[in-house]
């Protein structure tokens, strides 16, 4: 059976929106991602490739595609209504009840724990209403942002590929570092909570 995503998530501070294809919401991701170009492109290599809002709105409408097969399904984060990054959850696999996270945020709004909260509100979901029984996060090995989301958000680390993708930014190969929480280790820290 599929999995029936909310359109909207509430949570303390934040609220995730589907991000669903539209003009509206390409023309705003496009002005964050474009005013925080220095911030993403050591990470992703999408920022390179998003010169205008017409290629946020084609990847809005492919990404779509995914939710459609009940593979993937992104959410906006929004505070005070202002649009201030991305969540997705992601290779949904609903065999093996598994799939993996991946975030980014506007540079002005980090360090507020806001990731830290999205995260935490997705994996309700996902652990709660969809059953899956393991989510990952993986990152380039100094990306200590984002490693320590996951950690925060206590997940476990499992291990490194070494040199597994190749950077333009760096000009050389990485190593990612993986990540994940199990629905048993969900369950007891939500006990401790
Ligand atoms: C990764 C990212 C989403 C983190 O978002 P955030 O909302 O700032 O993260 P949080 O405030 O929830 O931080 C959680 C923990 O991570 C660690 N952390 C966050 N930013 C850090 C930084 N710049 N340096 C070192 N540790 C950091 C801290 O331990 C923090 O907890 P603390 O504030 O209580 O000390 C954000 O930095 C970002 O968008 N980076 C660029 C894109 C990116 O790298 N995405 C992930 C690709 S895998």
């Amino acid at each position: 059976m599929m999995i029936k995503f909310k359109n909207q998530l509430k949570g303390r501070r934040l609220i995730l929106k589907r991000t669903k294809p539209n003009l509206k919401i390409a023309e705003v991701m496009f002005k964050v991602i474009d005013e925080n170009r220095n911030h993403l492109e050591p990470w992703f290599p999408w920022p390179k490739l998003t010169l205008k809002v017409e290629d946020s709105l084609k990847y809005l409408f492919d990404k779509e595609e995914e939710t459609k097969k009940g593979k993937k399904v992104e959410y906006g984060l929004f505070v005070n209504n202002e649009y201030i990054g991305n969540i997705s959850i992601f290779n949904i696999d609903e065999k093996n009840k598994s799939a993996e996270i991946g975030y980014w945020l506007s540079s002005s709004h980090t360090r507020n724990g806001f990731m830290t909260e999205a995260v935490k509100m997705l994996e309700k979901e996902a652990f709660e209403k969809w059953g899956l029984n393991r989510i990952q996060i993986k990152c380039d090995e100094k990306n200590k942002a984002s490693f320590g989301v996951a950690k925060k958000c206590g997940y476990k680390y499992e291990g490194k590929l070494r040199e597994d993708s190749f950077s333009e930014h760096f000009n050389g190969f990485r190593n990612t570092l993986i990540f994940s929480k199990l629905k048993s280790e969900y369950q007891k820290l939500q006990k401790t909570r």
